[in-house]
């Protein structure tokens, strides 16, 4: 399978996956969603696949966000839409997966980059790396399920404080937040992936799967945020403050909201 954005790799039963549009920063578009969807998809059913490893093209970015110049013009129920294939395709597939996937944080991991981080199973960060949901400042919000995982991850508190203040997080922070599982040094990023993931394929795939879907059964009841969430998502493209955040992203120039 030849893929356009994406690059894979499989070696000692280990799938690397890597995100490749680096002049864009990995930036999520529907392509790639697309792509990473087929490639997770058919890891899923390949016995010679016992773990995968999600990174970024570049030492710069894992991948700092959904495109924003994609749905710059999106309408309601396009956001709508957008939000809904993304946790189909990628999110909540990555977090349904029977394999475990470990996200590798090589740099920016930013609003749905942080979501796909989040939706992996386990996240390894470079010292380098910089995290968070900066969507508010573009006039609207995480909808890539970031709205529930960042609380699951860092509890409430902390969640809110990140959403709403938009800040980025360094790996330390992340780290003492229980936002990541480790920070180990950029050039030992990959090889640190490795050998956790080379732990992995020793054990039964069998009862890996089955603990995973008894952890997730004990996170069932936050279906309806999920669902609120996608919803809040859309009603952000009819305002007139999404307008003016992402203009003033493609313009490069600082926003200047109405709150409405
Ligand atoms: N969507 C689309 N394009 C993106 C992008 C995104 N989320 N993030 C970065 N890019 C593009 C930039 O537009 C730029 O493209 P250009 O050269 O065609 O103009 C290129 O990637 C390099 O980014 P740039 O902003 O020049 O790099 P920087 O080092 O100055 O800043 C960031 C890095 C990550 C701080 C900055 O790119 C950024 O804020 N990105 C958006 C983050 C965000 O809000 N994500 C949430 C989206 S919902």
């Amino acid at each position: 399978m030849s893929y356009q954005n994406i690059l894979t790799d499989l070696t000692d039963q280990v799938l690397l996956i890597t995100i490749n549009r680096p002049d864009q920063l990995n930036a999520l578009n529907r392509q790639t969603i697309e792509e990473l969807n087929k490639a997770l998809a058919l890891a899923d059913v390949n016995r010679d696949v016992r773990a995968i490893m999600v990174t970024g093209a570049g030492d710069k970015a894992f991948v700092a966000g959904a495109d924003i110049k994609e749905f710059a013009a999106f309408s309601v129920e396009e956001g709508q839409m957008l939000s809904r294939a993304g946790h189909k395709l990628l999110f909540d597939f990555i977090e349904n997966m029977s394999k475990p996937v470990i996200a590798a944080v090589n740099g920016f991991a930013l609003g749905g980059g942080l979501e796909l981080a989040m939706s992996c199973h386990i996240r390894i960060a470079s010292e380098t790396a910089r995290m968070g949901l900066p969507e508010v400042s573009l006039g609207v919000i995480p909808g890539y399920g970031g709205t529930q995982r960042l609380a699951q991850l860092v509890g409430k508190g902390k969640a809110l404080e990140m959403i709403a203040t938009a800040d980025f997080v360094d790996a330390r922070d992340a780290l003492q937040w229980g936002l990541v599982n480790r920070v180990v040094a950029a050039d030992a990023l990959l090889a640190e992936c490795r050998k956790m993931a080379a732990r992995m394929t020793r054990n039964s795939p069998a009862a890996i799967a089955a603990a995973y879907r008894a952890v997730r059964a004990g996170y069932e009841s936050s279906s309806s945020g999920f669902e609120a969430e996608i919803r809040e998502f859309g009603t952000c493209f009819g305002t007139v403050d999404f307008r003016e955040g992402t203009s003033a992203f493609l313009e490069k120039r600082k926003p200047t909201f109405e709150g409405r």
